[in-house]
């Protein structure tokens, strides 16, 4: 990411907080993976979209209006030993010289400092009920202001949710950020080509998920965004299958949601194809209704437009669909009016993307479906799941799984597909899977 976003954002944020505030924002913490071996770090991305620094045990403090400076980060110190056994730290000279910090403290020091800095602020800006210890100390660290209010400081009274202001810059994407998630799902589309062009009857799910991990780490994605799903047959009529156990079978689909996170953004990118190559034609018949209803919704993505309107759009197509193929019986309207299509269809049509997969950013405001505006980025991603041996279901159906998923920005215009690049029409999927390129 480009270094002058984090200023920029601070400022932005600070802006909005106004004077006499004090923001609080501690990074996530390291969990276990087993004893003493950690996972993979990664830090909470409230924390990195302010700071852009991506070490533990940190935690930002931002002051508006400070004559010192506005902005503080408790962080590690440089330790010589530790850094020859874990890796290189900042430490508190990187802090200010390489992230912009107008002063850096230890993070063991915080408990003596913090408590000064809270003097004479009227609103803490903290998200309280993500760590419960952490919100025990800033409690504490108020408290101990308050105590020393006879001698003239003033302590502050409200507590406020730093999500309103933050979570709201995170939902309109800045030209970097847009770059960013361009190369996520550009490499996501990468890895669901490969997966594609590798697929056989014999192979393992998981053998699939080495191929996509390892298009990720190649082009610089070191890690998925959220854990690959890779479901072959029965297991596509699991939303979240992540197992990735089985053998893949001929004659069955499969079904991969994988995305890769790069620079921190996340890509979300479902496609559905023949484990042999040929959609059969049951196959073929679900295939055609999803993707209808898909591109149906995504051109509901338009500035003015609300956020339901894809939603409403991919439900009218895929239930309108499943009375033509005689799953459901009776009129379309009455199976909408009913919802009686959440049968097979039983999640949302998308959510925001991000930093976060399910990113943030409210969906209503003011009790109405928030409207779409440029520089916001969703999932587009309607499916249809019919498990075998469900009620009056013909065995023609069973056991096929379908969504397709793309990765849609808000354009002045319009929308931009970013994971075009993954095919998705019938003729693409095969001609590929057959010969190596794209229809
Ligand atoms: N991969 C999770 C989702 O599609 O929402
Ligand atoms: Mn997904
Ligand atoms: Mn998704």
């Amino acid at each position: 990411m480009n270094a002058k976003e984090f200023p920029r954002r601070r400022k932005k944020l600070m802006d909005m907080m106004g004077d006499e505030t004090i923001a609080i924002i501690p990074t996530a913490p390291v969990y276990i993976r087993n004893r003493d071996v950690e996972f993979t770090y990664r830090p909470d991305s409230d924390f990195y979209y302010l700071t852009g620094y991506a070490e533990p045990e940190a935690v930002a403090v931002l002051v508006p209006g400070r004559p010192h400076g506005e902005y503080i980060l408790f962080c590690r110190e440089n330790d010589p030993v530790m850094e020859t056994w874990n890796g290189r730290r900042a430490g508190l000279e990187g802090a200010v010289n390489k992230y912009g910090a107008d002063d850096a403290f230890p993070v063991e020091d915080m408990d003596e400092i913090l408590p000064g800095l809270l003097e004479n602020r009227e609103r803490v800006f903290y998200t309280m009920g993500t760590n419960v210890s952490f919100d025990q100390r800033v409690l504490g660290w108020v408290n101990q202001v308050r105590k020393r209010s006879r001698t003239g400081v003033n302590a502050p009274d409200e507590y406020v949710s730093l999500n309103h202001f933050l979570h709201e810059m995170r939902l309109y994407k800045s030209r970097a950020e847009i770059t960013a998630m361009r190369k996520a799902a550009k490499i996501t589309a990468k890895a669901h080509r490969k997966a594609m062009q590798i697929c056989r009857p014999g192979l393992m799910e998981y053998q699939l998920e080495a191929e996509l991990k390892y298009v990720f780490m190649q082009n610089g994605a070191r890690d998925p965004a959220y854990p690959c799903i890779v479901g072959g047959g029965a297991n596509g009529c699991i939303l979240h299958y992540t197992e990735n156990s089985d053998a893949l079978k001929d004659g069955d689909l499969l079904l991969i949601d994988a995305g890769s996170e790069y620079d921190y953004y996340a890509s979300d990118i479902t496609r559905t194809f023949p484990v042999n190559g040929q959609y059969s034609s049951a196959q073929r018949e679900v295939y055609e209704v999803v993707l209808a209803a898909q591109l149906a919704a995504i051109k509901m993505v338009r500035p003015g437009n609300h956020w339901d309107e894809p939603h409403n759009a991919a439900i009218r197509t895929l239930t309108e669909g499943l009375v033509e193929l005689g799953i459901l019986k009776g009129k379309p309207s009455q199976h909408i009016k009913e919802k009686s299509y959440t049968r097979y269809y039983m999640h949302r049509t998308g959510h925001w993307l991000g930093m976060d997969v399910h990113d943030v950013g409210d969906y209503k405001v003011e009790g109405e479906w928030r409207t779409f505006e440029p520089g916001m980025v969703l999932t587009v991603e309607p499916g249809l799941y019919l498990p075998a041996g469900s009620e009056g279901l013909a065995k023609r159906w069973w056991n096929i799984g379908i969504r397709i998923e793309d990765d849609v920005l808000v354009t002045e215009d319009g929308n931009e597909v970013l994971s075009s690049d993954a095919p998705k029409t019938i003729d693409e999927i095969e001609s590929l899977m057959a010969h190596g390129i794209a229809a």
